[in-house]
């Protein structure tokens, strides 16, 4: 990503080098990149019921939901779940630009028999040369329009100047990544009316301005189709115009891939003033994060009001809360531990994070399996696997070996133990199971190999010992 000169903002090849982290980093590339926020089945069953809701205002037509730059697929999967279970006639396309990552998902366990297009899109403007723009489309888009290509513009004595950008490398002190040091520069240009007319709201106001001309781009395609079209958009950027701006090291970071501030105002006066469309906004207090909900063809109130109307209820601003709070909570009763689970939509996230609780209280009151129990076949039901989230796999595992769900522990294990990178750790587990199942002979095999990998395992001596 280093290059020394400037270059315009909009064609600088920063665009496309960010690229090179996704494309090199694979299916670990989520390693660093956060996806809690969206990533949960909160999330996906709330936006779901939204799509639900919004699509009986358009019977007889076809229900299009279309994934932008889905990443390791979590939400879209939640999505597909929830939606199904509501009987909702749909088609889903899975979208991003990283042909090997998608080939990567539609490969795991979990998508496996679901009625899927994967699409990939190295380019957002070729969407309408790609996508069916057949029926009234819902479009999701986390984590994905700060990846796309801004132009920058500074008001310098009383003239637009556009953006110029450079890059150089840069020790990231915290966690010692290589960062990207980002350097702009401003520089006398010609704009044309439109751009001066897009620009006016911000003279006075604001000295930098990001313009998001790749969602623009994209937006464009979806108003031309003239189909009733829903985003749901979540990402990090500003409502106010009077916040908008970009800076050395400001409105760029970089966390293996790059994320820039979205500037969501300008998008609003785009899609309410000439795109027949709608806004709603729902803020969170950390981190500039939002999470937007916008129509285009689709001017009528009622569609607005029934946005605004689920976002007025408990918010995934709350829920991430509930996520976080149980962290600065020195004691939790076991109904607190149960209530998080099941007020995250029965998330595996969530599920894992509480364990380590939920494991003491079980070794402690035995009889408090009973209510576990349940609460972990309905996180099974939807579990989503990925090795960025490997640790809440060997949790929920140990979780189910604990309230003695043997033969659900097993299936898990016998779904996803080809993709798991350490066949040490899933032996230990497959050995107590059979163990608890009185199947020594088998038990005893299974710890064999897993002292092989790891003659020190002093679990699998335990075990032999016992049998
Ligand atoms: C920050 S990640 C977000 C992933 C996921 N949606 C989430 O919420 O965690 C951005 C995703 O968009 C994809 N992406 C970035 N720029 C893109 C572009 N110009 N066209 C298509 N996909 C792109 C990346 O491959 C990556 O999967």
């Amino acid at each position: 990503m280093i290059n020394k000169d400037f270059h315009p903002l909009v064609a600088a090849p920063i665009w496309r080098e960010q690229k090179m982290y996704y494309a090199n980093s694979g299916e670990s590339a989520w390693n660093y990149v956060p996806f809690l926020y969206t990533s949960n089945k909160f999330m996906a069953n709330w936006v779901a019921d939204m799509i639900f809701n919004l699509s009986r205002l358009h019977p007889g037509q076809k229900i299009q939901v279309i994934e932008l730059g889905s990443g390791h697929g979590m939400f879209g999967y939640f999505l597909y779940q929830r939606l199904k279970s509501l009987q909702v006639d749909f088609v889903l396309t899975i979208s991003d630009f990283i042909v090997s990552n998608l080939d990567y998902l539609k490969s795991l366990p979990q998508w496996q028999g679901l009625d899927v297009n994967w699409l990939p899109l190295d380019d957002v403007n070729e969407l309408k040369n790609a996508y069916e723009f057949d029926g009234v489309n819902f479009v999701i888009a986390n984590y994905f329009f700060d990846s796309l290509p801004n132009d920058g513009f500074e008001f310098v004595d009383g003239q637009w100047q556009r953006a110029y950008l450079a890059t150089d490398k840069k020790k990231n002190k915290v966690d010692g990544f290589v960062d990207i040091k980002l350097s702009f520069e401003s520089r006398p240009c010609d704009l044309t009316d439109q751009e001066l007319a897009m620009l006016k709201p911000y003279e006075g106001v604001t000295d930098h301005v990001l313009v998001p001309l790749a969602v623009k781009q994209l937006l464009a395609q979806f108003y031309q189709s003239n189909q009733a079209s829903y985003f749901f958009v979540n990402d990090k950027g500003f409502v106010e115009k009077n916040k908008i701006n970009y800076a050395d090291d400001y409105a760029y970071r970089c966390d293996g891939a790059m994320a820039t501030m979205v500037n969501f105002d300008m998008i609003k006066r785009w899609v309410t003033s000439d795109m027949n469309g709608f806004f709603v906004v729902n803020e969170n207090d950390h981190d500039d994060s939002h999470f937007v909900v916008f129509g285009i063809n689709t001017e009528h109130n009622q569609q607005k009001q029934m946005v605004e109307m689920a976002l007025s209820g408990p918010s995934w601003n709350m829920v991430f809360k509930l996520f976080m709070v149980y962290e600065n909570q020195p004691e939790m009763s076991f109904e607190d531990a149960c209530f998080y689970v099941q007020c995250s939509e029965y998330d595996e996230a969530m599920m894992s994070r509480i364990s380590g609780f939920f494991m003491n209280q079980i070794k402690l009151h035995g009889e408090l399996i009973h209510e576990l129990r349940p609460i972990l076949l309905r996180v099974i039901e939807t579990f989503y696997w990925h090795p960025a989230r490997l640790m809440y796999f060997y949790a929920v595992l140990d979780l189910l070996v604990l309230c003695g769900e043997l033969e659900t522990s097993k299936d898990l294990i016998e779904k996803y133990r080809h993709l798991v990178p350490s066949q040490y750790d899933v032996l230990i587990r497959e050995g107590v199971i059979l163990y608890k199942q009185r199947a020594p002979v088998q038990a005893k095999e299974v710890f064999e190999k897993a002292l092989k990998i790891n003659p020190k395992c002093t679990e699998s001596k335990k075990y032999l010992e016992l049998i």
